[in-house]
């Protein structure tokens, strides 16, 4: 057998025992059995393209079904589902739930499961519009583009474009605290949904990028009309934000002249749905140069001449799987075959050589943060 296919091999069934060793007994996926042993959004979406990917879109479809089971009447569904009693409820102000979102993945997951042939219940559907209905008609906005109550809410917890929050200097310690300071000035709605946050204004790129692109992808399998004109309006303003100077699609609102501009692997991620060719052909070449992006198991964090580039370190410049297969889905749906391969081969090599890890160093492959993590599964649905 050549020796491509028997590593193909022996990663997809490391992938299979990662995810059966994560799957609990109530039909979701935990990231991480010992560092995230609860449901997180964007994560459960990732599991799902995986699970199906190793032909189980039965339990895709389970873990789908469990994310959506605890969105709230006006269409939010929070970031992290305990599944019983919240050891944080004093921190959230909620029994069993966090009290944020996290990006809605779940549009592409339905989209990739429709694409595979996959029955999409009528039921899960209409769950999944609503979450948008959330998101594009109940949240606030910056200048436009829909804002994020919290910097956890993109998923990229300690990435430097927060920075601005802690003055310019980011210190671990120092950033634990303004985190906790920044949930308790989050406004919700009579609802209960987190709305809005006057100390946090900021509309990130990556965020709305990933807003649009899952917007789009449900748009697209229940044929609404309006959901898309509405996704499309936010690719268009997100792509007034691409800056040709900076090299980067810059986030709105209070960081915008500030850390808003560090160039992090995020938020390149409107190269999903975006219709500026300068912008986009920048991003294709930042991805593939080794002095940007490029790595042998990168793509890196952040672009390699940023001063805050810290390839070993949570958020700061490290690779991470889901962040390298959105981009890898980018390149395909372009025709870039060069950038699809070199993201293809990178991010198998790193969740190998970092035995699946949440995220690794982008040069070496060093396993960082929980080993193994599931979401490293989602190299088995890069074909
Ligand atoms: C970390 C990551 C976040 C992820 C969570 C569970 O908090 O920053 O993106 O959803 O872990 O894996």
């Amino acid at each position: 057998m050549p020796r491509l296919g028997a590593t193909t091999t022996t990663l997809t069934s490391t992938a299979r025992a990662v995810m059966e060793r994560h799957l609990h007994r109530d039909g979701y996926t935990v990231p991480s059995a010992l560092v995230y042993p609860w449901q997180w959004l964007w994560d459960s979406a990732f599991h799902a393209i995986a699970w199906n990917a190793l032909d189980r879109p039965d339990r895709a479809l389970v873990e789908l079904d469990t994310l959506l089971g605890c969105q709230r009447r006006d269409g939010f569904v929070p970031h992290i589902r305990y599944h019983g009693p919240s050891p944080h409820a004093d921190f959230w102000k909620l029994p069993d739930t966090s009290a944020i979102t996290q990006p809605p993945m779940y549009g592409h997951a339905i989209a990739r499961l429709h694409r595979a042939g996959v029955d999409i219940p009528t039921g899960l559907l209409e769950r999944a519009r609503q979450g948008f209905d959330f998101l594009l008609r109940h949240r606030a906005r910056v200048d436009g583009l829909v804002s994020v109550v919290h910097p956890w809410e993109t998923g990229a917890d300690n990435s430097p474009r927060w920075d601005h929050w802690v003055d310019g200097h980011f210190s671990l310690d120092r950033w634990w605290v303004v985190k906790g300071e920044l949930v308790r000035s989050i406004m919700p709605s009579d609802a209960g949904a987190p709305i809005s946050n006057s100390a946090f204004a900021c509309a990130p790129a990556g965020f709305n990028a990933l807003v649009a692109f899952n917007a789009l992808e449900l748009a697209w399998v229940t044929d609404d009309e309006h959901l898309q004109r509405d996704a499309l309006e936010i690719v268009d303003r997100l792509d007034v934000s691409w800056s040709a100077e900076a090299g980067t699609w810059v986030d709105v609102g209070d960081s915008g002249h500030g850390s808003g501009r560090v160039r992090t692997l995020d938020a390149l991620l409107p190269l999903l749905v975006s219709r500026r060719p300068v912008a986009v052909r920048s991003a294709i070449d930042q991805l593939l140069d080794p002095c940007a992006f490029a790595a042998t198991y990168g793509p890196t964090g952040v672009h390699r001449a940023e001063e805050v580039f810290r390839p070993d370190q949570y958020w700061r410049g490290s690779a991470w799987p889901q962040l390298t297969y959105l981009l890898w889905w980018a390149a395909r749906n372009r025709g870039e075959a060069r950038l699809e391969e070199s993201l293809r081969t990178s991010a198998r090599r790193g969740a190998a050589r970092s035995r699946m890890a949440e995220h690794w160093h982008p040069d070496d492959g060093t396993g960082l943060g929980a080993v193994p993590q599931s979401w490293s599964a989602l190299v088995v649905a890069m074909a």
